[in-house]
């Protein structure tokens, strides 16, 4: 199979890294890609904005299957133009893609299919807003609808602050991603991510993951786009998955199906696991980065056929098999971060990967021959264990042998599930 990978990331790099061990793999293009991946891929300087361009390419080398990675260009209908030119495509329509657009979107799916989730109202002025906070007191939860970078959202422990994260929204705080605001009830529990692969008729279970969303130790500090990650998350047991399957997913899926906007691609679940079981705070429409390095260390399984029996609609032919070890991932990022950083700051040296270890790319460039770090996030520092305990003590070993001046890292990933686990 001839395929092209788009994304730059290191959720990308592990797709990529994943995907290049397949049998069926005959060609292997990454658009724009990074330095790991293109250890992987041939790299191709395409903007994947235009849409014609990326089309262009595939018809150029027989491209067969095109694998999407970020959430924008999904957004934006790469999927729908790639697939109105015939070419099979892992990764949801626009409409679909609504999921992750439209905050507002997807709590009417759940009220319609009685999916758990906060109690919501939407709103698109101010005082209506206001005056539905006051009425429900606090803590609330202020989302702006549309796509914010992960910074729309305001967990406000007091009225006031609810209040000012309205404003925010209303005068322009977040672009049109806030022109309307979704107001959630407050849910307290454990959050988990599920991930699940969908072709619009079936659906396949994959794994669990956790994040750590802040950027400093003990989850403090500014919201990041994730500073770390392992798999599986412990509190999703087995009876937690059934569930989320059954009230959650599958649901989802018809009501998609039902509204005519089947979704095909994988499903990221963003969950609480509250008293009363797993209620859904949101859906993203591609694998979380780094929730995905984590996962792919897991797979046993190819990865190609899983993918590609989303985009044909063939899923219930297929499997998933895992690892039992645990996977954890410690995010290397630019000092300052998720503030202002300096760019193109060298990387001097970098382990090799061993036997379940692996160093993914995510904002790094080759500089002159260089390697130098051009983003927030810069390398993802990836180790398998028997237990969360034992990844993160491998990952942090392997951390130590990054030679990054500028780079800094969390001392705690998977602190969670080490406190359970001893
Ligand atoms: P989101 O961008 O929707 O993932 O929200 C960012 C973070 O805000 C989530 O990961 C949760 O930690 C928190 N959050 C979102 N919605 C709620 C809610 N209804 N109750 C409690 N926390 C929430
Ligand atoms: N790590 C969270 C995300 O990918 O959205």
């Amino acid at each position: 199979m001839r395929v092209l990978l788009i994304g730059s990331g290191g959720r990308e790099h592990a797709l990529a890294w994943k995907l290049a061990q397949s049998p069926l793999m005959t060609e292997f293009y990454a658009a724009p890609g990074n330095p790991g991946i293109a250890e992987h891929a041939t790299l191709v300087g395409l903007d994947v904005d235009d849409h014609d361009a990326v089309i262009g390419f595939c018809k150029e080398k027989s491209i067969d299957f095109v694998v999407v990675g970020p959430e924008a260009p999904l957004v934006a209908g790469i999927a729908d133009a790639l697939r109105a030119a015939g070419i099979a495509v892992f990764g949801p329509s626009a409409a679909a893609a609504q999921l992750e657009g439209s905050k507002g979107f997807t709590k009417d799916i759940c009220a319609r299919y009685d999916i758990p989730t906060g109690a919501y109202q939407r709103f698109n002025n101010g005082p209506k807003a206001k005056a539905y906070v006051r009425a429900q007191g606090a803590p609330i939860v202020v989302k702006a609808d549309g796509l914010a970078a992960g910074k729309g959202v305001t967990v406000a422990m007091t009225v006031e602050e609810a209040l000012a994260a309205i404003d925010d929204c209303f005068e322009g705080a977040f672009g049109e991603a806030g022109a309307e605001v979704v107001i959630e009830a407050y849910l307290d529990g454990e959050e988990a991510s599920f991930f699940c692969l969908c072709d619009g008729k079936h659906a396949l279970a994959l794994a669990t993951a956790q994040d750590h969303k802040r950027v400093g130790d003990g989850d403090t500090g500014p919201n990041t786009g994730g500073m770390g990650a392992y798999s599986p998350a412990p509190v999703m047991t087995s009876e937690m998955i059934d569930r989320t399957m059954k009230k959650i997913i599958e649901p989802t899926m018809r009501g998609m199906a039902e509204s005519g906007h089947p979704f095909s691609g994988v499903f990221f679940a963003g969950l609480m696991i509250t008293a009363k079981g797993p209620e859904l705070i949101e859906y993203n429409v591609r694998f979380g980065d780094p929730e995905c390095q984590v996962l792919m260390m897991r797979l046993k399984s190819d990865l190609l056929p899983l993918l590609h029996a989303c985009a044909t609609g063939t899923l219930d032919q297929v499997t998933a098999e895992w690892s039992d070890d645990a996977a954890l991932t410690v995010v290397m990022a630019s000092k300052g971060y998720p503030g202002s950083y300096d760019k193109n700051t060298p990387i001097a040296a970098l382990p090799s990967d061993g036997e379940g270890t692996k160093v993914f790319h995510a904002g790094t460039a080759l500089k002159d021959g260089a390697l130098v770090a051009t983003g927030g996030r810069v390398l993802n520092i990836t180790a398998t264990g028997k237990t969360v305990g034992e990844a993160q003590k491998r990952a942090y070993e392997l951390a130590g042998a990054v030679q990054w001046d500028n780079g800094f890292h969390r001392n705690d990933i998977g602190w969670r599930a080490i406190e359970r686990e001893t």
